[in-house]
């Protein structure tokens, strides 16, 4: 596996340091935070690099999709008591995520305080990935540490651009996520089987192909099953789509005798992963068939990885984010890691580590000579 430098290695004394983190969440229609397991993805590394002393520290996210503008509706403003309590430390917020207000915020900070920053998704350059937004990003500060598994598929300024700029390294909940879907796809324990259900078939058809080959059996539910039966896509046997439905005419749920042989087959699996709900499962009784599915792998010892929106908010509506296994922050990234695809955040942080070995070897080399 390629390198990549952690914060381990840092001494981030008296230091600036840029903070990527994903605070991209859902929203209750309180506007309160739900997967608050994302929220507090970054709290390890967060409180590591504060126990240094000087050290200023700010946090830049992206929240949903304003499409470059800037638009508060997507404002990270709303959510600056979740991340303090997520985090468990006093939260300043800026309205920019560039600029003077950034530079004023961060010397406003007192010891222990974080410097939460607006929106970085109201910049065009941000998805664009543009080296001069990235430069605006990376002004006001000495060190860059990507913390957000979850947005290494995307190409954008705050996850790979700047990483040209600012020494940069990932954060501890980034690289275990990264070292575990490694491990759960190379070298599982048999018999390994992958659970995929949800929505659009085009986004989880390479990872059940990729289960297909390197996995005893794929268990396929959900819109996914139905799309996939519907277009006629031809699978190996160790792929079991639905035999029956909760409704035969919508298939808005698997049925009974699916259920029944899922939760066999999880109950001898020694190796799960899990991404996606079985069914419809915000209505009621379409969740039965994903219910039941994660009351087995709750039940299970095997080794299990979750990913996805919907299925974590599935799982820490049942209180059972940390008893079912390694929760994965990542739907998309997951998704795209799992099946082989090289993630452009991933590939930046290991061009830096590269980079740096490579000056630091031409430094050592030129007191030599
Ligand atoms: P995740 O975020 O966990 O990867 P997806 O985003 O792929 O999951 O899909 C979740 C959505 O798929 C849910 O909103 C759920 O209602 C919908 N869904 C799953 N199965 C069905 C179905 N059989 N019929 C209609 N909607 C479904
Ligand atoms: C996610 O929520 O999956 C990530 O934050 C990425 O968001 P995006 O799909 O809008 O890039
Ligand atoms: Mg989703």
């Amino acid at each position: 596996m390629a390198e990549i430098r952690d914060i381990t290695e840092v001494d981030f004394t008296g230091k600036k340091v840029l903070l990527r983190v994903d605070f991209n969440v859902e929203l209750d229609p309180e506007g309160d935070a739900l997967e608050r397991f994302k929220l507090e993805a970054s709290k390890e590394t967060v409180t590591k690099i504060l126990s240094f002393p000087g050290v200023k520290v700010a946090l830049l996210s992206h929240f949903g999709r304003p499409e470059g503008k800037r638009d508060e509706a997507y404002s990270l403003r709303p959510m600056q008591d979740d991340v303090a309590r997520a985090l468990g430390v006093p939260t300043k917020f800026v309205e920019d995520c560039i600029g003077d207000v950034v530079v004023s915020g961060l010397k406003s900070l007192v010891d222990g305080e974080v410097l939460l920053l607006e929106n970085v998704r109201f910049y065009s350059g941000e998805e664009s990935n543009d080296q001069t937004f990235a430069a605006s990003l990376a002004a006001p500060f000495d060190i860059f540490v990507n913390e957000a598994f979850s947005v290494c598929h995307r190409n954008q300024a705050s996850v790979t651009a700047i990483t040209n700029i600012l020494p940069s390294y990932a954060g501890m909940r980034l690289l275990e996520e990264r070292d575990k879907l490694d491990e759960i796809r190379r070298s599982p324990m048999h018999p390994a089987i992958a659970i995929i259900g949800g929505a659009k078939i085009e986004t989880k058809l390479p990872l059940i192909r990729e289960f297909e080959r390197t996995y005893d059996a794929v268990l396929v539910g959900g819109m996914v099953a139905n799309e996939a039966i519907d277009q006629g896509i031809s699978f190996s046997e160790k792929v079991l789509l639905p035999a029956d439905f909760q409704d035969e005419d919508a298939r808005l749920d698997i049925g009974p005798k699916t259920t029944a042989m899922f939760i066999e087959i999880v109950k001898r699996a020694r190796t799960i992963v899990w991404n996606g709900p079985m069914g419809k499962f915000e209505e009621k009784p379409y969740d039965a068939g994903t219910n039941a599915i994660v009351h087995a792998m709750s039940e299970s010892s095997a080794e299990i990885v979750v990913g996805g929106g919907e299925s974590l908010t599935i799982l820490e509506r049942g209180n059972l984010i940390r008893k079912v296994g390694f929760v994965c922050t990542g739907g998309g990234a997951m998704l795209e890691y799992m099946s082989g695809k090289v993630l452009p955040g991933l590939a930046a942080l290991e061009a830096a580590a590269k980079q740096r070995s490579v000056g630091f070897a031409a430094r050592h080399l030129s007191k030599l000579l």
